[in-house]
């Protein structure tokens, strides 16, 4: 269970704002995040991704590391308004070329590109225009995709739709602490099921423009877990995995909402949506981190709580739980529900408190190699449990701006240093770099 064939999918993902910087160069349009960031007591400690790993500028020395890791794949999203300034209409050439040079860096060193269309960053002048909550913003993603596949789909065979619908509907326009910083139940409600709505029309769009592409989609998923053994507890959790998970997953592959939320989606679905949505994936995307603990609150929205996991369980920096066996539950329930469309586990990894004065500690860093061992050893238990899982990429190449934890918050398995912008492999990048070429987990390393 602890090896793997030779066509498992080894890689490494990032996104666009988190890494790239020049937020305002080269004829980019403003994204939700430029704006958002730059509002006050929005982002710890006020930190912004005007800058983030210089990734614009350092392309080529990024691409290099992804070369030596020996992973079969990089994962990188596409900055819809460094693509399309105003989010419609007019192509800006230097973000095209700048995506066609990557695309071909990475073929250029033997790495697969799976190109991510949306990792939240919404052009600005799209939400001047109701951003989400408006039904025409799924219109113009479907135009954009199209845009961007038309020129790098002849070197690229994996396209995601999405990343993590769930978080913009829920941390964005719920909870307010992600971009566009809205917390209202009536954006919520749209935005979930305008995002659901662009992936439907988004896949039929690529799909007529290739036939090529492996086109997949991407939800962020954590089992979720009733803290007591009451009915109260256990009905918050079905609330809860409803709004989280079930939103986004029932209306993809079963062509409805879940029960318990259908309801607040009636005056926002027109006639024929639940079939536009519906369409066939070649794969699925997961991504996964911990589990959720929840009790019954009446007096919150969804009538649930989070709960905090107990003392002596194992949190990272981020206060999540680590619970590799909910990543095993969470494939084998997967499986039951997508049928033969095959999964790829497309983020996994985990930041932890490493001294921070302490450049040594950040790069010696073996919590990350326990935690990143234990969960993959979980995708081999839940491929040997018959469940078709064919590949992993771990979050994230670099360390990185984890939005609205701003720079605090590493997740790398590269150090970045935010003043010299000097690249440290980490003793997690040595090891996964072992894992991809031996196809099996290495024991455990003394650092
Ligand atoms: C995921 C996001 C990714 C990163 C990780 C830690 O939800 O997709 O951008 O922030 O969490």
């Amino acid at each position: 269970m602890d090896t793997f064939p030779a066509d498992f999918v080894w890689g490494v993902s990032t996104s666009a704002y988190q890494i790239e910087g020049a937020w305002a160069e080269d004829g980019k349009g403003e994204s939700i995040w430029d704006a958002f960031v730059h509002e006050n007591g929005r982002i710890a400690n006020g930190d912004t991704g005007d800058v983030a790993c210089d990734h614009y500028h350092r392309s080529l020395e990024d691409c290099d590391l992804v070369a030596e890791l020996g992973v079969d794949a990089y994962r990188f999203s596409v900055s819809w308004p460094r693509w399309m300034p105003a989010g419609r209409g007019r192509v800006n050439r230097a973000g095209r070329d700048f995506y066609d040079r990557l695309v071909d860096a990475l073929l250029a060193r033997g790495i697969a590109p799976w190109v991510c269309l949306y990792h939240w960053d919404l052009p600005q002048a799209l939400q001047e225009a109701g951003g989400w909550a408006a039904r025409d913003t799924a219109e113009r993603y479907a135009d954009y995709a199209a845009s961007v596949v038309g020129v790098l789909g002849d070197r690229v065979r994996h396209v995601a739709l999405f990343n993590e619908p769930n978080t913009t509907a829920v941390l964005g326009h719920l909870l307010g602490i992600h971009a566009p910083g809205v917390s209202d139940l009536n954006a919520f409600v749209r935005t979930s099921h305008h995002l659901n709505l662009a992936t439907g029309l988004g896949l039929a769009r690529l799909r007529s423009e290739s036939s090529a592409l492996e086109l997949g989609t991407i939800v962020n998923l954590q089992p979720v877990v009733p803290e007591r053994d009451t009915d109260e507890d256990r009905q918050a959790a079905a609330t809860l995995d409803a709004f989280w998970n079930g939103n986004h997953l029932d209306p993809l592959f079963e062509g409805r909402y879940p029960e318990l939320t259908g309801g607040m989606f009636e005056s926002v679905i027109r006639d024929g949506d639940l079939d536009r949505i519906s369409q066939p994936l070649d794969w699925f995307g997961v991504n996964h981190y911990t589990h959720n603990r929840v009790a019954a609150d009446p007096a919150s929205l969804y009538g649930a709580s989070l709960v905090p996991p107990p003392d002596d369980v194992q949190t990272t920096a981020m206060g999540w739980e680590v619970a590799p066996h909910a990543l095993f539950d969470q494939l084998v329930a997967l499986r039951a529900r997508l049928g033969a469309v095959p999964i790829f586990v497309t983020e996994n990894g985990a930041a932890f408190r490493e001294a921070v004065d302490d450049h040594g500690d950040l790069v010696r860093d073996t919590k990350r190699i326990d935690y990143l061992s234990r969960y993959v050893r979980e995708v081999g238990r839940a491929r040997a449990a018959g469940v078709d899982v064919r590949g992993y990429f771990v979050w994230s190449l670099l360390d990185n701006f984890e939005w609205h934890e701003g720079y605090g918050k590493r997740f790398g398995l590269v150090h970045v240093d935010y003043e010299t912008q000097e690249r440290t492999r980490k003793a997690s990048f040595e090891w996964y770099r072992a894992l991809v070429a031996t196809r099996t987990i290495p024991d455990p390393v003394e650092t």
